[in-house]
């Protein structure tokens, strides 16, 4: 089994449509109320413009020659304010491994090159944020040596006050 990882350039745009089932099927049984299914042709335009940003960047994991992941990292840069320091980071926005091919250190592979990436920028601050319901990906990332930085409270503003 050879493992590939290579950066997705504009064409690229279905073969990510079609890769991005396998995370957004799952938070589409987790949390219905939020996501909605996907069409591959809007989904393909969607990662077509994606490819073309310039502050966007994706990878394409392969095995055997055969698509089997992506992740998608976005550059953020927050504006000094009153309260906080200007900051730049790359945050890691999507990522999804085919669940055929799941333990075998893809996801770890695709992460390495984001934060490869970022570094050959000379940007220092890497994030993801995830769904409380997503243990998997939160233990992927602690084992690559992310830690947790804020907490996202909900409440249903319908239910009465306890
Ligand atoms: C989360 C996901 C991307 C992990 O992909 P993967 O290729 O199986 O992960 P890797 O094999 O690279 O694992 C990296 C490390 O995390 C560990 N790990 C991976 N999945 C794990 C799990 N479900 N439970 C515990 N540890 C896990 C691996 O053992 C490995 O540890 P090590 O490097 O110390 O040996 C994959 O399960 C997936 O696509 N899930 C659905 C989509 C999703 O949830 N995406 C994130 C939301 S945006």
């Amino acid at each position: 089994m050879t493992q590939f990882i290579r950066a997705a350039i504009v064409g690229d745009e279905e073969v990510l449509a079609r890769l991005n089932r396998f995370v957004q099927d799952l938070h589409l049984v987790q949390r219905p109320e939020h996501f909605k299914p996907t069409q591959i042709r809007e989904l393909a335009e969607w990662y077509d413009s994606l490819l073309q940003s310039s502050t966007a960047r994706l990878w394409i994991a392969e095995v055997d020659g055969q698509p089997v992941g992506y992740l998608s990292a976005i550059l953020h840069h927050h504006q000094e304010n009153p309260f906080a320091r200007a900051r730049d980071w790359w945050e890691i926005d999507q990522i999804a491994v085919d669940p055929t091919y799941r333990r075998k250190g893809i996801a770890r592979s695709l992460i390495v090159e984001a934060m490869n990436e970022a570094r050959a920028q000379g940007i220092h601050q890497v994030e993801a944020v995830t769904w409380s319901f997503n243990g998997d990906i939160q233990e992927v990332l602690r084992r690559l040596g992310f830690v947790s930085k804020t907490i996202r409270f909900e409440r249903k503003a319908s239910a009465l006050p306890c």
